[in-house]
């Protein structure tokens, strides 16, 4: 089974396995990793925003304009941000760390 690894708002570095065809929101999900998600995946929101670890960031399918548009609404926008639920787990990404970014919108900015 494919890992990914978290990178916490406190550094901490939480390695967990990330079945095949499971978004990186529902991966987080499951192991308590503190991401909202708070549309479930319909990009309505920004709250799934996650920071790519550089070195994986070229290696994602590239996000479609309805991703771009939410993503520019995200608090603590970085050049390698994507939502975390348009980040579909392949053998590719086997390895894929993602850091949370400081803040979301709806936790207390
Ligand atoms: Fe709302 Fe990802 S959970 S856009």
């Amino acid at each position: 089974m494919p890992k990914m690894t978290f990178i916490e708002r406190n550094g901490n570095h939480k390695t967990v396995e990330a079945p095949l065809g499971l978004s990186v929101l529902e991966i987080a999900h499951r192991h308590d990793v503190d991401i909202e998600g708070a549309c479930e995946g319909s990009l309505a929101c920004s709250t799934c925003h996650v920071v790519v670890d550089a070195a994986w960031f070229a290696k994602l399918v590239k996000p479609t304009e309805d991703e771009e548009d939410m993503l520019d609404l995200a608090f603590d926008l970085q050049e390698t941000s994507r939502l975390g639920c348009q980040l579909i787990m392949t053998d590719a990404l086997d390895g894929l760390v993602v850091k949370l970014p400081a803040a979301t919108r709806n936790a207390g900015g």
